[in-house]
């Protein structure tokens, strides 16, 4: 795909996932729990790539998915992701101040609410994405689909929910926090093997979480969905390596985030294991077997494949 064809589109699918994410907010005029809702919304709100919603999106498309089934588990997904954030900026976790260029939500709402805020986003995830049986409803009664069909959408949704919840928990996400603060805060020697599990588990779970939904609601089989959540293992551990080089190589203004945030809490990431030089041809050699895998998948790749190759020496 030219290049310049390629941005464009990335524009355009980045904001057609904006305005599904913001779709889906609660509303912050509700009574006397405005005040969390508003961090909430400022979290998602101020900024962020969209990363994971662009992922589920493009793989659904892959499957020929083609409604609006999808658009709440791609709003539910970044929920899920901001939340993460916002309670990893916490001071009892990475103590950061600058999140997607502004203030984190502790730094501006308090830490009270900023962890209400991380409890409400994640919640209204599953809030979120659960209106997906409801619009298979709608959709079943507007195109008078047969009970089948309405049953086997019920179905992938279901699949869906188990993959969004359990990538989430601690088996995903959750789990790769635990053992990233404990060794932290316990000044752990970490090896290679719980290195690779804090990556797989802090930052891949969801990236596998957004390919593994798009194929499962658009009625991938059992194997093609294995070698999603393995595409989405070698994206998501080479996008954690390139955050750990970004943490040393990068600049503020583009990150939107501080940097040497890892050296001032004195973690252990895939650069002081390994050093910069090791870092980065391991992000590129894990994001050349993701498109190997690629290949064996139905579908147009080419937008995925630009979209993958477009992460590789990324800048923010
Ligand atoms: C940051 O994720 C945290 C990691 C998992 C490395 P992103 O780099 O996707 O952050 P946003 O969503 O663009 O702010
Ligand atoms: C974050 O890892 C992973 C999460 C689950 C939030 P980091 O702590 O390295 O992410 P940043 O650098 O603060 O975005
Ligand atoms: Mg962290
Ligand atoms: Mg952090
Ligand atoms: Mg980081």
């Amino acid at each position: 795909m030219d290049r310049k064809v390629f941005v464009t589109e990335l524009k355009r699918q980045t904001e057609i996932a904006e305005y599904i994410v913001m779709k889906y907010l609660p509303n912050p005029e509700d009574r006397f729990q405005q005040s969390v809702i508003e961090a909430m919304n400022y979290s998602v709100t101020v900024g962020g790539k969209r990363l994971r919603p662009l992922l589920m999106q493009e793989t659904y498309r892959m499957f020929r998915g083609q409604d609006e089934i999808i658009e709440p588990f791609m709003a539910a997904i970044e929920m899920i992701h901001t939340y993460s954030l916002v309670h990893d900026d916490l001071p009892a976790m990475d103590n950061d101040t600058l999140r997607r260029g502004k203030e984190t939500t502790w730094k501006k709402y308090g830490e009270a609410m900023a962890i209400l805020a991380g409890d409400g986003l994640l919640n209204y995830a599953y809030e979120t994405a659960i209106k997906s049986f409801d619009l298979v409803e709608k959709e079943g009664a507007m195109y008078e689909a047969g009970p089948e069909t309405i049953s086997s959408r019920y179905q992938s949704c279901a699949k869906a929910m188990s993959i969004l919840t359990e990538k989430a928990g601690i088996f995903g996400m959750v789990g790769g926090q635990c053992l990233d603060v404990e060794a932290e805060k316990k000044d752990l020697d970490l090896s290679e093997e719980q290195l690779l599990f804090i990556h797989e588990h802090k930052t891949a779970a969801l990236i596998q979480a957004s390919f593994m939904i798009g194929g499962a609601l658009a009625g991938a089989g059992k194997r093609q969905i294995e070698r999603l959540e393995k595409i989405g293992y070698n994206i998501g551990v080479a996008f954690q390596i390139r955050d750990d080089c970004l943490d040393v190589i990068g600049d503020t203004e583009t990150l939107g985030k501080n940097v040497g945030s890892d050296e001032k809490d004195g973690k252990k990431t895939y650069v002081t294991l390994h050093g910069l030089e090791q870092s980065e041809e391991d992000e590129k050699r894990m994001t050349e077997e993701a498109l190997e895998l690629l290949k064996g998948l139905p579908g147009k790749h080419e937008f995925m494949e630009e979209l993958l190759l477009s992460l590789l020496g990324r800048r923010n």
